[in-house]
């Protein structure tokens, strides 16, 4: 395929411009179509990003227009609907996160893409964080000995006009949960996929401060499928927010690392690749004019489809996170230890 990768976006809300900027930057990738249920916000969305056509019923874009793959911005419970529908026109999903908000949702979207034959990937832009990646590295090359624990340490700010802003925030029906599967969902996945996965966890969930159905407060602890502990705070409550931290260590080494940053780094035997180290202490890295993690994510999506292999984050991938809070969320609720 010589020919651009053709991207369309449903939802023309808060992430959009996220999308749109990253094909914009993405090489292999270009913007063909826009679709919202509101259509004063598909007609802007469209003619700010110079097309003049817009859509406001995603079967109708799909049916009329050649797509490659749809990126999914509606709200969180929606995502499945989208995703499916794509699918059944041949086309590819990207979708934000979550996944979805529950499993049945999920195990639909991607049998669907599985029966038609397209790729489903997942937005989960953190994991191409430089830091990120370097803590990964140096997990998967041994660094660390045995690893005994691992955390995450996630604190949000987002006021009781945040949760109006939308019918959708803060409900259980189309949010799917609170600080956890909305804001926190991003470091779930981060210290799920450091930590080799979830063996079982014990939770306490709260409502603090915000006025929603959902937590805006958490504390969980975790055994990881390899024997390591942790825990994962998790609020929106807390004024003005901070970097999101994580802390990775065990017999030969520790970290401890954020957003954009690794603020310790020792090791007993090596220093793993320093150069690059120093680079994560200076901040993301990205070959991508202003290092657009979502351009990274839709740049990997475009040359999924062109080489015809699985992209950075598979569906399968991404559902993981959900299913650790949705686990939480039963564990809140009886009180019990949940066994993933
Ligand atoms: N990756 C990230 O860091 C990140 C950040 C923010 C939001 N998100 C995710 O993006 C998704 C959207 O969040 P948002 O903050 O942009 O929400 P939003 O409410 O600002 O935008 C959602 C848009 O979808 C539209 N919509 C709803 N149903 C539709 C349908 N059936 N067809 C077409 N359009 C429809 C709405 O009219 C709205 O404009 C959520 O799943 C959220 O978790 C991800």
């Amino acid at each position: 395929m010589n020919e651009k990768v053709r991207f369309a976006i449903v939802g023309c809300g808060r992430i959009a411009p996220f999308h749109a900027d990253g094909i914009a930057k993405a090489p292999s990738a270009e913007l063909c179509a826009v679709c919202d249920v509101v259509e004063e916000k598909a007609r802007d969305f469209a003619l700010n990003r110079g097309l003049q056509k817009w859509y406001t019923d995603a079967d109708d874009m799909f049916r009329n227009e050649k797509i490659d793959v749809c990126c999914v911005c509606v709200p969180s419970g929606l995502h499945h609907e989208i995703a499916i529908k794509a699918a059944g026109y041949g086309i590819n999903v990207l979708c934000e996160k979550p996944l979805d908000i529950n499993s049945d949702n999920m195990l639909e979207m991607i049998k669907a893409c599985e029966d038609n034959n397209v790729k489903l990937g997942a937005i989960f832009q953190r994991r191409t964080y430089q830091a990120a990646c370097e803590v990964k590295k140096a997990i998967d090359n041994g660094s660390f000995g045995k690893i005994t624990i691992g955390s995450a340490h996630l604190y949000f700010y987002r006021d009781q006009d945040y949760y109006d802003s939308g019918e959708w925030r803060g409900t259980w029906a189309l949010d799917g949960g609170g600080a956890l599967m909305n804001q926190g969902v991003h470091g779930v996945d981060m210290i799920t996929w450091l930590m080799g996965g979830v063996k079982s966890l014990r939770a306490d969930c709260k409502r603090l401060l915000w006025n929603t159905e959902v937590e805006d407060t958490a504390v969980i602890t975790l055994t990881y499928k390899n024997g390591a502990v942790g825990v994962i705070e998790c609020t929106t409550s807390v004024y003005p927010g901070l970097e999101t931290v994580f802390t990775v260590g065990g017999q030969n080494g520790s970290v401890l690392f954020g957003d954009n940053m690794i603020y310790s780094w020792k090791f007993k035997n090596d220093t793993p690749s320093q150069p690059e180290i120093e680079d994560a202490f200076a901040g993301t890295n990205c070959s991508y004019d202003d290092c657009s993690p979502h351009a990274v994510q839709i740049e990997d999506m475009a040359r999924a489809v062109i080489e015809n292999r699985e992209p950075m984050i598979t569906g399968k991938e991404a559902m993981q996170s959900v299913k650790v809070i949705l686990a939480i969320y039963e564990s809140a609720r009886t009180g019990r230890e949940v066994f993933l």
